[in-house]
């Protein structure tokens, strides 16, 4: 179900069915994103294991930081890339929070993750939670990956998750009701969730309207243009990614839990061409 897959944070034990409360869709507040999508389970363990000893990551849609910041406290120097203002600002307060030695290890830049260019070639580049799903489809996924691979030293390596769509699957029922309940301080949250599938067009469409202890509430609106798995390893392919491994779940192996790839931008194998004598 969207709830679960989309966004794992989501404990969602039940979805209520009950009219969420009347709020503005599109008030995006980055720290009330953050307080309910905060990544699957073993996600950061496992970034860390595959960019352990890497001098340069590059973390794409960092949000707030969230896995950049583990990175850095490991060792690696991290540019981390996001197009929202408001993630931005956050991931710089979380950096402002680390001592000097770690906070000169995290750049942080604001730009479109489809199209960027950086001077830098990377070790490792990550995209994990889903991110490759926000960038409108397929299209502009492949300009991602071309980046991607573009900015990989030989050998380096890119991996990403996405929670797993298949072709043919009957489409999920809307939902709409109470998702869970959260804290922030002194604060408590009712967390409500309408998601509407659009098949044909592959995208989710999934408010969220928070109440809290006021009666106050507010919302936003998060789109996901997802992709069939068996479309990753070709777009891959054709970006030049070799040795590509697709995983089930980053635990075990779950048909339904996050789909992870890992690939490899080749290591040069063609000889500087000969002198020529003459
Ligand atoms: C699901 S969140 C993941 C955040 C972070 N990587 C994490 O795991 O917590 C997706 C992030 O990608 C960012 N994003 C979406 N489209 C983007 C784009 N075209 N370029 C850069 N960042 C983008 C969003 O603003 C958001 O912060």
């Amino acid at each position: 179900m969207p709830s679960q897959a989309l966004f794992p944070k989501a404990k969602p034990g039940r979805l209520a069915i009950m009219k969420p409360p009347h709020a503005e869709a599109d008030q995006f507040d980055p720290e009330l994103y953050c307080l309910l999508h905060d990544g699957t389970e073993g996600d950061i363990a496992f970034y860390k294991h595959l960019c352990k000893h890497q001098a340069q990551v590059l973390e794409l849609g960092c949000g707030a930081g969230r896995v950049s910041i583990p990175l850095v406290r490991q060792g690696s120097f991290v540019v981390g890339l996001e197009q929202d203002r408001g993630m931005l600002r956050l991931a710089a307060q979380k950096r402002a929070q680390l001592r000097q030695s770690l906070r000169e290890k995290l750049a942080l830049i604001q730009g479109d993750m489809r199209r960027f260019a950086l001077n830098a070639l990377f070790d490792r580049i990550v995209i994990p939670f889903n991110s490759l799903y926000c960038l409108g489809g397929e299209e502009p996924v492949r300009e991602c990956l071309s980046c991607c691979f573009a900015h990989l030293k030989p050998g380096g390596q890119l991996a990403f998750d996405c929670y797993p769509m298949y072709r043919g699957e009957p489409p999920f029922e809307a939902l709409q009701g109470w998702l869970t309940t959260l804290k922030s301080g002194r604060q408590t949250y009712d967390v409500y969730e309408n998601s509407v599938q659009d098949p044909e067009r592959q995208q989710f469409a999934v408010t969220y309207t928070y109440k809290d202890g006021q009666n106050r509430a507010f919302a936003y609106t998060l789109h996901h243009y997802y992709l069939f798995v068996d479309r990753f390893r070709p777009l891959l392919q054709s970006a030049g990614f070799t040795r590509i491994q697709e995983r089930l779940g980053f635990k075990g192996r779950q048909r339904d839990g996050q789909r992870v790839w890992i690939a490899e931008a080749p290591q040069k194998t063609s000889q500087s061409p000969k002198e020529d004598p003459t």
